[in-house]
């Protein structure tokens, strides 16, 4: 029985391998004699659309079956999408109030309408789109290589734009600084009829803080407050793709030396909002936050935080205090997986971070975040804890 089989597959195999081979030749010589035509105005014949578009969205739903959802707060993600959006994304795709550009409308395929398309793929899909892009239609991958953490922004954003009006996107999309208002203001119809709004695509302001605002979510830094090498080496890193993220380095990217050196100067210029009176630990866990940030942990080989964040720091490290409990939980969830170890002062914390449980790193920020700037490396200022 079996010897039937295979000598039947032996008198079959010559003629499979004829086929084949014809079939590739045929293909090569289609394509050497330069009949298939690849002009993007030609648009794509229907064989193919239905092909390319069926590939899509099986590897899309196939492919997007592995991600995992993580506990994030969407709505406060939200406007960190926005203003990536406008900076990144808008340059192809359409936003609320504001028509497409005609060059990138051109493309083959032409980036689609997300206030449309969006509701048709999953939280799952929408992320696994902007992550890793999608070939042969210049959608690219996400530029912060490894910060899968940074995508959910824009998949918040992307759930929320259906509904979006054009005022809303502005609002989101330019930040909260008084500066902006002009901008805000402007009525969607107006803001329709004249192109582009009025919003400084690079500025810093749509994300950071300034001196009469805060940063637009508890996502972004805050800047104000922190040392000028520090801001400093932060943009360098950036530039230079030390440190990853797919919000910072376009932005750092575009910046040459003297812009690093006058935007380090303003930002470590900017008055400190007005501090609160530090609170007495109140809850087991602020406490077991205020006992890491004072004396460490002795037992996991963690020092305390506060030797090299206190007020006595040195000027290229970071200043925590007053920084949101979600970025600082967020920066250790960071540092813990390697990301930020390309540098030696990443290293020396990446090998603090790792030592944390997720318990201390979740106690640890929720303390930072409730202290303004206060000096707790000073035992007096200190003593009022005790
Ligand atoms: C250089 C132009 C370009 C940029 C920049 C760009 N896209 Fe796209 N995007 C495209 C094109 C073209 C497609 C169409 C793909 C297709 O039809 O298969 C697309 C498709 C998509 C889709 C899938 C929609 C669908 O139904 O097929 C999503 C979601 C998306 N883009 C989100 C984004 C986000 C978010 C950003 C910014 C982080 C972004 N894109 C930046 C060109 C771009
Ligand atoms: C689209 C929003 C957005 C814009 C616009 C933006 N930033 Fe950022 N910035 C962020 C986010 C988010 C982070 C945290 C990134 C990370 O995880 O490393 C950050 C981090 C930083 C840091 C590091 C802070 C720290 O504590 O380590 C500096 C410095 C900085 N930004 C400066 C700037 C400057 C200067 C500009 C303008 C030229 C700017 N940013 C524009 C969102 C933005
Ligand atoms: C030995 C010195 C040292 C100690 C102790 C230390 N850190 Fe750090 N930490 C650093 C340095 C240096 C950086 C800057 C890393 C970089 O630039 O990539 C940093 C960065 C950070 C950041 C990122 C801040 C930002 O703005 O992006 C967080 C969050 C942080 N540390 C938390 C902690 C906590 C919590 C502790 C205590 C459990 C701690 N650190 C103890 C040296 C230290």
């Amino acid at each position: 029985m079996a010897e039937s089989v295979r000598s039947r597959f032996r008198k079959l195999l010559p003629w499979a391998l004829g086929l084949s081979a014809g079939g590739i030749a045929l293909v090569l010589v289609i394509v050497y004699s330069g009949i298939f035509n690849i002009a993007a105005s030609a648009g794509h014949p229907a064989w193919l659309e239905w092909l390319l578009t069926l590939g899509k969205e099986r590897s899309v739903i196939v492919n997007s079956k592995s991600v995992d959802v993580p506990e994030l707060n969407l709505t406060e993600l939200m406007p960190l999408g926005a203003a990536h959006f406008q900076g990144g994304c808008a340059t192809c795709h359409k936003t609320p109030g504001q028509s497409i550009n005609p060059v990138y409308d051109q493309m083959l395929p032409s980036p689609p309408n997300l206030k449309v398309h969006a509701p048709m793929w999953t939280r799952e899909q929408l992320f696994w789109m902007v992550r890793h892009g999608i070939q042969f239609t210049g959608m690219p991958a996400w530029s912060g290589q490894d910060r899968d953490d940074e995508v959910w922004a824009l998949v918040a954003f992307l759930e929320a734009l259906p509904l979006m009006e054009a005022e809303d996107y502005l609002k989101y999309a330019s930040g909260n600084s008084k500066d902006n208002i002009e901008a805000k203001n402007y009525p969607a119809s107006e803001f329709a009829g004249k192109g582009r709004p009025k919003i400084n695509f690079s500025a810093c302001n749509r994300c950071h803080d300034t001196d009469d605002a805060q940063p637009i979510t508890p996502y972004v830094p805050r800047l104000g407050g922190q040392d000028k090498a520090y801001l400093k080496r932060a943009l360098h890193e950036y530039h230079n793709d030390l440190r990853q993220s797919g919000f910072m380095e376009p932005i750092a990217g575009e910046l040459d030396d003297e812009h690093i050196n006058s935007l380090a100067d303003y930002y470590a210029s900017l008055t400190v909002p007005v501090s609160k009176l530090v609170q007495r630990p109140s809850s087991p866990k602020l406490e077991q936050g205020r006992q890491l940030a004072q004396y460490g942990d002795r037992l996991l080989k963690i020092p305390a935080c506060l030797s090299c964040h206190g007020a006595n720091k040195r000027s290229d490290y970071p200043r925590l205090a007053g920084q949101s409990e979600q970025y600082i939980r967020q920066q250790l969830q960071v540092l813990r997986r390697g990301r930020r170890a390309k540098t030696p002062h990443g290293a020396i914390m990446t090998t603090i971070a790792k030592r944390l449980t997720e318990q201390q790193a979740e106690a640890a920020a929720a303390f930072f975040a409730m202290q303004i700037l206060t000096d707790y490396a000073n035992p007096k200022a200190a003593e009022g804890l005790r």
